[in-house]
């Protein structure tokens, strides 16, 4: 990788992602692409910036002519529960915007990273230990996209010898940008309520666990995978991750620990329907044998780390 291209910069993901590429790549050979949102103030201050919407084609040719970009990580997407509100403009964003970075990497030989998702999976899939090869048969438009983009991005492997490479993550955990419009987004509100002061009104019931993971761990994956020789990488629809699996109880019960005056309480909406369709925990042993993937933070050094974080953010 020497000239990088992120798509979706001023995301929950692309906004730490294009900090640590312009760490180790250099910030003159990460560039920023956005959209409508303007990226961090660190973001824009530390290196080139482009305008790239990815349902525009032409638009993205033009700045993978201009640098000559050999790798693009393609992260911007419509989240779960917004999908859910929009399920067409899902569809077209999502699988319209891999469509055309697939295509541009097929042309220019570019080395693509496009992130599924737990949302891949559905009801009719076991809940446990989740394995690598199973039922796919999500009932969310979000999940129809990401089977059908894990069997897209296989195909441009297969056929075209795009050297495209995917994980499903789960939750992700950050402070420094927040996602918008996810099932998993409750673990990140938690902490923000928590530290305001205020009593959080948890969306999910109190037993919902699903498999997350905090930011550190999630950016480290994606650049360990995407730095992978490329015989390595045995699975081209989209490789498990795990990292730790909690309940919003065993989360808040992690909170009061050093706030032991936070409240919570339980009303669950229609993300706790999309929540119950999903894995409880992951069986991700193909990533870390192929790979050597390996997660840092559990929920106690997440938490920890969390808590510290948004203090001094939010003081
Ligand atoms: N965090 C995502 C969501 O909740 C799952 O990929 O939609």
């Amino acid at each position: 990788m020497k000239k990088i291209l992120v798509i979706g910069s001023a995301g929950q993901i692309g906004t730490e992602l294009v900090l640590e590429l312009r760490n180790k790549y250099g910030n003159e050979n990460v560039i920023a692409g956005i959209n409508r949102t303007m990226p961090s103030d660190e973001v824009r201050n530390s290196g080139p910036m482009e305008t790239v919407n990815a349902m525009n084609i032409d638009e993205i040719e033009n700045v993978v002519k201009k640098y000559e970009i050999d790798s693009i990580f393609h992260l911007a997407s419509l989240l779960s529960a917004v999908g859910e509100q929009k399920p067409d403009l899902a569809w077209s964003v999502n699988m319209g915007g891999l469509k055309n970075i697939l295509d541009l990497a097929k042309k220019y030989n570019i080395k693509v990273f496009w992130p599924s998702s737990i949302a891949c999976f559905g009801p009719t899939t076991p809940r446990e230990n989740t394995p690598q090869k199973t039922i796919l048969e999500p009932n969310t438009m979000y999940g129809v996209t990401k089977v059908a983009g894990e069997l897209m991005c296989n195909y441009y492997f297969n056929k075209f010898d795009v050297d495209v490479r995917s994980l499903r993550y789960p939750g992700i955990i950050s402070y420094k940008t927040l996602p918008g419009g996810g099932t998993t987004d409750y673990a990140i509100d938690i902490f923000f309520k928590a530290i305001k002061g205020e009593e959080y009104v948890c969306f999910l019931n109190e037993n919902s666990t699903l498999p997350m993971m905090y930011m550190p761990d999630a950016i480290k994956a994606t650049i360990d995978i995407m730095e992978a020789d490329k015989e390595k990488i045995k699975i081209r629809t989209s490789y498990n991750l795990a990292a730790v699996s909690f309940s919003p109880n065993e989360i808040y019960n992690e909170i009061v620990k050093y706030m032991p005056d936070f409240k919570i309480k339980y009303i669950p909406d229609f993300r706790q329907k999309i929540a119950d369709s999903w894995p409880k925990s992951i069986d991700d042993s193909s990533a870390r044998q192929d790979w050597n993937w390996k997660h840092a933070f559990n929920l106690s050094k997440m938490t920890e780390d969390m808590l510290f974080n948004l203090k001094k953010i939010l003081k």
